[in-house]
């Protein structure tokens, strides 16, 4: 547990922080977690940081939430700060997959647990944290690419893809990019002729797809990392004249309700959902683990996949 001061001064350098509650004194017993979040980019992460703050809450665990605002950097001084207030568990998402060696060292010194939650970081030494909570990013892009091999199957020409690649570097981008690329090739007309980074955001996504269809007079597929990056290049195709959904067919990754209502709308084509809600299991890992009970290395997130019509029954109880 930690004392008030240390609390207060260590947050202070942090991108924005917010400890909610008793914060600073670490109250009463209850376990302290440290959370360093990407930032807000996305719809996504709107919801699985509403999932860790609810989630905290009802299990009675003091959070001391971080948004990092897209920065390896800040997310880098957040975690050094949670070492400094001697918080009981740290866990966060990063925002790529390289460069935590260091900072995860010292916290291993610090004998402070860490859990990676939604995305993976590359380091070799495995003992540096835990586990790591969240999905299977390069099924996700699979199951993308393999809708649309089935969708193709009876195009006799070229069928031309571009591509709004996540946030430069992160496992999501990675993986989503490996997978949707490994399962495309089993039909040789499907070419991806553009691809680049829309930085998960919606402003990124029309900023791009609107240099795609300058420079591409035949556009046939959108495959798109996220949801919020296809709702930007809706509107960068709607305003260049074109049909989303019918000129040009989109493949997303999410399922947020934004998302979910353009699929159920026939402006997506297909989306692989990928789950944001996580807050739940994390906080039942942090127990285990300030506990020092054995976890599992790697916990995968249950998820499927959405079509128009499926989007349409999904949707009244959509959560998020
Ligand atoms: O790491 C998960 C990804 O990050 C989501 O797919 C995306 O929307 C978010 O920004």
């Amino acid at each position: 547990m930690l004392a008030a001061g240390l609390l207060v001064t260590g947050l202070g350098a942090c991108a924005n922080s917010d400890t909610g509650g008793d914060a600073g004194t670490g109250g009463d017993d209850k376990l302290v977690l440290g959370f360093s979040q990407v930032g807000a980019e996305s719809g996504w992460r709107t919801a699985n940081t509403t999932s860790v703050k609810e989630a905290a809450a009802e299990a009675g665990i003091e959070l001391k939430f971080d948004d990092a605002q897209q920065k390896q950097e800040n997310q880098i001084k957040a975690i050094r700060n949670f070492i400094q207030q001697k918080v009981d568990v740290i866990a966060f998402s990063p925002v790529v997959e390289s460069g935590w060696d260091t900072v995860l060292k010292e916290a291993k010194d610090a004998g402070i647990p860490v859990i990676l939650t939604d995305r993976a970081v590359d380091s070799a030494d495995k003992s540096l944290y835990k586990t790591f909570l969240g999905s299977d990013f390069v099924k996700e892009g699979r199951l993308a690419g393999e809708w649309l091999v089935e969708e193709t199957k009876s195009a006799t020409g070229p069928v031309n893809i571009v591509e709004l690649q996540g946030t430069t570097g992160s496992a999501p981008a990675n993986d989503r990019k490996k997978g949707f690329g490994e399962a495309i090739a089993a039909n040789p007309n499907l070419k991806i002729i553009a691809s680049q980074s829309g930085d998960f955001t919606r402003a990124g996504g029309k900023a791009v797809m609107e240099q795609f269809l300058k420079a591409n007079p035949k556009i046939d597929v959108l495959f798109a990392h996220n949801d919020d990056m296809g709702l930007g290049a809706l509107e960068a195709i709607t305003a260049a004249g074109k049909v989303p959904g019918k000129d040009i067919k989109i493949i997303t990754v999410d399922a947020v309700k934004d998302g979910m209502q353009a699929l159920a709308d026939g402006k997506f084509n297909f989306i692989a959902e990928c789950s944001p809600l996580l807050g739940p299991q994390l906080m039942d890992l942090a127990k285990k683990v300030h506990a020092g009970e054995e976890v599992p290395p790697r916990i995968e997130t249950e998820e499927t996949t959405f079509t128009q019509q499926t989007a349409k029954e999904a949707l009244p109880t959509r959560k998020y």
